[in-house]
């Protein structure tokens, strides 16, 4: 999961910079800029889409320029062309992540039954659901935030959001029925969490972040009992780190899987694929 966020803002620019009427353009490059907003112009055109007066402005820039992720400031991210909600304390969506979905659409493209496992803002599930043919959707989490969120973000394609561990979460009838099981798991080693951009180090719930010692701890227990959940030729999909790559691919093939790793150069995207029997 390392992220895709541009690079933290440094300090905390004053505001009073602006006046009661709106603020250009400019001066709100300006102040994303001074503030180390790598993106500072895409940025400004997004927030001063959102804001409807100057005062609503004044706070979306003074949100932004103290370090708020800017999809929590916008109250959304873009994830496969959707418009995700996001709430403060839910893993924001990264855009490496759409590659996931597009190999897991790759491999089941009429798939009927799907599971966003690990769901955070549902935006894997979301996307599924998005390029399929009216799918059942199933999503669970440990973290009641990231329920609420999904369960709002997957209403529209009736999406169905449950509460807790790993697959202690899905109902016992999904069991053999699932043509697509995604789970983008936390996967940060517990000692490079603290190495993290500030954005998700101060903004995402620990729980979506660390993965254990080595970053698959999750993941292990996701391939373990993965095979017992897949219809014949269903498929897991889990996003890992070039680095982690060969014991993720490993965990899977341990379980039973058969396993090959899909790379994208561009996102530097990288998905352990694994076929159920
Ligand atoms: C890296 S985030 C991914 C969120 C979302 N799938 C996405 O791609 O945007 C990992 C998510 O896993 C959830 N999680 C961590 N441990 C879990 C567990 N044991 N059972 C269920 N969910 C868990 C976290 O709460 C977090 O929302």
């Amino acid at each position: 999961m390392p992220p895709t966020f541009p690079a933290s803002p440094a300090s905390s620019p004053s505001l009073s910079l602006f006046s009661a009427s709106l603020p250009s353009r400019d001066s709100v490059v300006a102040a994303l800029r001074a503030a180390g907003c790598v993106f500072a112009e895409d940025e400004a055109r997004l927030i001063l889409t959102a804001a409807g007066t100057a005062a609503e402005l004044t706070a979306l820039v003074d949100r932004r320029v103290t370090g708020l992720p800017l999809e929590l400031v916008l109250g959304w991210a873009e994830f496969r062309g959707l418009r995700i909600a996001v709430a403060p304390g839910v893993f924001v969506p990264r855009r490496r992540t759409e590659f996931l979905v597009s190999e897991a659409l790759a491999h089941a493209p009429h798939a009927a039954v799907v599971v966003d496992l690990c769901c955070g803002s549902g935006a894997v599930g979301a996307g599924l659901a998005a390029a399929l043919d009216r799918p059942e959707v199933h999503a669970a989490d440990v973290d009641p935030v990231a329920v609420r969120c999904a369960r709002g973000n997957l209403a529209g394609a009736g999406g169905r959001v449950y509460a807790g561990d790993l697959f202690d979460a899905l109902p016992g009838a999904l069991r053999g029925r699932v043509d697509i099981l995604a789970a983008n798991v936390p996967y940060v080693p517990t000692g490079e969490v603290a190495l993290l951009p500030a954005e998700a180090r101060d903004h995402e719930p620990l729980v979506a972040l660390d993965g254990g010692a080595d970053g698959l701890d999750v993941l292990r227990r996701v391939a373990a009992e993965a095979p017992g959940w897949l219809v014949p030729g269903g498929c897991l999909l889990v996003e890992t780190s070039e680095r982690q790559a060969p014991a993720a691919v490993d965990a899977f093939r341990r379980a039973g899987l058969t396993t090959r790793l899909a790379v994208c150069e561009e996102l530097y995207a990288h998905v352990v694929i694994g076929v159920g029997d």
